[in-house]
């Protein structure tokens, strides 16, 4: 698999909470480097590109008021098999369905506020940091 990269995002209902150095103590614990990182807020444009391929679901418009509601932590992880990996340590979108010590079993609040994000894929994975980071942001 090799070494790869993955875009991370810490949602607001994490922020709110101050809950980043939590979600990175579990990211770093499972070998991912964090070689990006700032704290933004997203508008609602950025959120309605980033989530574009939900805007049919019925969840779309709620889904963008609450990445819009507060601060957001995002990030670019690093490591072997790191998508992968990180969906691991993120555990199931629904958080009743998580396993026990991922990062949404300890802190989501339900299937919306389920406080992480992380690329599904690596063309994701890519078009993803791209939309967020410029090159000379990311330190390896
Ligand atoms: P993400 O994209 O944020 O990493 O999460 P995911 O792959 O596990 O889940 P996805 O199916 O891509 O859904 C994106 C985000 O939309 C919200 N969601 N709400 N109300 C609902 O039924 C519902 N389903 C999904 C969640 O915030 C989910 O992470
Ligand atoms: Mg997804």
């Amino acid at each position: 698999m090799g070494i790869e990269r993955t875009f991370s995002i810490i949602k607001p209902d994490a922020t709110r909470r101050n809950l980043t150095g939590a979600v990175n103590a579990k990211i770093e614990a499972a070998g991912l480097k964090i070689i990006g990182q700032k704290r933004i807020r997203m508008t609602r444009d950025q959120a309605e590109t980033f989530y574009s391929v939900h805007r049919e679901r019925p969840f779309f418009g709620s889904l963008v008021e609450f990445m819009t509601s507060g601060p957001v932590v995002v990030q670019v992880l690093e490591g072997e098999g790191a998508i992968t990996k990180y969906r691991e340590v993120m555990g199931a979108t629904n958080p009743a369905e998580a396993a026990d010590g991922t990062i949404r079993k300890e802190f989501a609040e339900s299937v919306e506020a389920n406080s992480v994000h992380g690329s599904d894929a690596p063309e994701t994975a890519d078009e993803e940091i791209g939309y967020f980071f410029a090159g000379t942001e990311l330190v390896g």
